[in-house]
């Protein structure tokens, strides 16, 4: 039996989601390890069905630059690569969801009524917040639900090393928004389909937006005890 460590727990209670960056660099050789360190998680079958691509210093600068051009006024939207939510999102899920926009733009001061300023908001996940590292994850086209729940997985894994070295990092479906423009940006096969984005750095603890804390739903909500 090893000694049981209290690092897993801090880095679970520590990690949120960080919408606003420090400039200052995340060392190649750091997340070169943690991602290394993050595919010790499980996979069904232990398939690793993941595939990461790592950006920063002028491959990120040109993934922001292409991405001003596709958000520019006029500009096609893309066909999604996924349903990022269920159509008609049923209840309680529609009010939570609800419930975590309103908090963050409340942190904002962006009232409901001024819709620009809330894409304007929203766009800034095209420029990972201002991170200045960011991951593309993606699967196999042929991988199914278990190996998405995988790379969720390998990701939350990865998520809670950051935080024990210190850095904050947001998942980002709003990228499966626009799959033809990351798959062509990083020359991905065909049979590649984008999961998320995720922005790394550290966080601006100045910003507003790190402070919003989203809620849970109490345990008795979603799980139920047999026989015990
Ligand atoms: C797979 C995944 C994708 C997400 N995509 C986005 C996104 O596109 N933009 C964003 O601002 N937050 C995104 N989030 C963050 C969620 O909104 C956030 O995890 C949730 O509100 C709970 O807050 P917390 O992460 O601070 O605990 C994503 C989270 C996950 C796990």
């Amino acid at each position: 039996m090893t000694a049981p460590s209290s690092c897993v727990s801090d880095a679970v209670r520590s990690r949120l989601s960080v919408r606003a960056f420090l400039p200052e660099p995340v060392p190649p050789a750091l997340i070169r390890d943690l991602l290394a360190q993050a595919a010790r998680a499980p996979s069904g079958g232990n398939l690793q069905p993941w595939h990461i691509d790592v950006l920063a210093g002028g491959a990120l600068a040109a993934l922001r630059a292409r991405m001003r051009e596709r958000l520019a006024p006029g500009a096609q939207p893309e066909a999604p690569a996924y349903d990022i939510y269920p159509p008609a999102l049923p209840e309680p899920w529609r009010t939570r969801r609800f419930a975590i926009g309103e908090a963050m733009y409340a942190r904002l001061g962006i009232p409901r009524e001024d819709k620009a300023a809330r894409l304007r908001w929203f766009a800034r996940n095209f420029d990972f917040f201002g991170a200045p590292l960011a991951l593309m994850c993606s699967v196999d086209r042929r991988m199914g639900p278990p190996q998405w729940s995988d790379l969720g997985m390998f990701l939350q894994t990865l998520m809670l090393l950051l935080r024990e070295h210190g850095l904050d990092s947001c998942a980002q479906e709003c990228w499966a928004l626009y799959p033809q423009t990351v798959a062509g940006f990083l020359q991905w096969p065909a049979d590649r389909v984008i999961f998320c984005g995720m922005a790394i750095g550290r966080r601006d603890p100045a910003h507003p937006v790190n402070g919003v804390r989203s809620e849970r739903a109490p345990l008795d909500a979603w799980a139920r005890f047999h026989g015990c």
